[in-house]
């Protein structure tokens, strides 16, 4: 048996080409995945088209709810040659990002509530060489956000409180997509995560925002993969 189940056909783009596409991308959230059969799940998102990962990482702390630490990580990075964006949903992320970077990440986002000042740690995304992102929950105003705008490559607009898949779209998050979307330059993203679906998806592409996470929406189908097909080309029809 091979060691890896990641196909030679495909070359994933990385996520700075991503960031910049002209076309929406849909990330499937993990959280949701057959964690039994994780590499049969790799190989049939990355077969079937997917361009990125989204793992959602959470310390019991800063949210309430653990999921995986470095292992896991390191085992899907073996499986698969798509990107992977790491939401770190953990207070005092500085000590850990070296780790993650070395373990497989190719981005991370922290949030701006886990920090009193993201500027150091955002700073040390980028000098590893990752895309440097920064979350905010629905309830945290842009201004929260805005001094730091320049140190980031994405915007994490978060439609749900942290901590679970399967929560209800806050709509909220469009009209901060909206605002942040004029305020922008061209290299960089907003990701919108939380309760994506057909509705949701439109309204925020249709905002500005370019990538989405979808975990239930994706997960709950029988083919995953078309599903991601399907929410890339929705999105991509509404874009602004
Ligand atoms: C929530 C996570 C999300 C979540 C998305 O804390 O950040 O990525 O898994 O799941 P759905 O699409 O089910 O809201
Ligand atoms: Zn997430």
């Amino acid at each position: 048996m091979s060691d890896s189940y990641a196909t030679e056909s495909r070359l994933p783009g990385s996520l700075a080409q991503l960031r910049t596409a002209a076309t929406s991308v849909v990330l499937p959230s993990m959280l949701k995945c057959d964690f039994g059969h994780l590499a049969d799940q790799l190989a049939m998102l990355e077969e079937g088209g997917a361009q990125a990962l989204h793992l959602d990482i959470m310390d019991g702390h800063f949210v309430p709810n653990l999921t995986y630490g470095f292992p896991l990580l390191e085992a899907m990075r073996k499986f698969t040659k798509l990107p992977l964006e790491l939401h770190l949903m953990i207070d005092n992320p500085g000590p850990y990002l070296a780790r993650y970077r070395d373990a497989g990440a190719d981005g991370m986002t922290i949030h701006i509530e886990a920090v009193a000042d993201p500027t150091e740690a955002l700073g040390q995304i980028r000098d590893l060489g990752a895309e440097a992102g920064l979350a905010l929950n629905p309830p945290t105003p842009l201004s929260a956000i805005e001094p730091y705008l320049d140190a980031c490559d994405v915007i994490l607009v978060m439609s749900v409180m942290p901590g679970f898949g399967g929560q209800s779209f806050e709509p909220v998050a469009v009209d901060k997509v909206r605002q942040l979307s004029g305020r922008l330059s061209a290299e960089q993203v907003i990701e919108v995560d939380g309760g994506i679906n057909d509705q949701s998806i439109a309204q925020c592409a249709a905002a500005g925002a370019r990538w989405f996470v979808a975990g239930s929406a994706v997960f709950g189908m029988s083919d995953p993969a078309a599903e991601v097909q399907r929410l890339t080309e929705l999105a991509t029809k509404n874009q602004a």
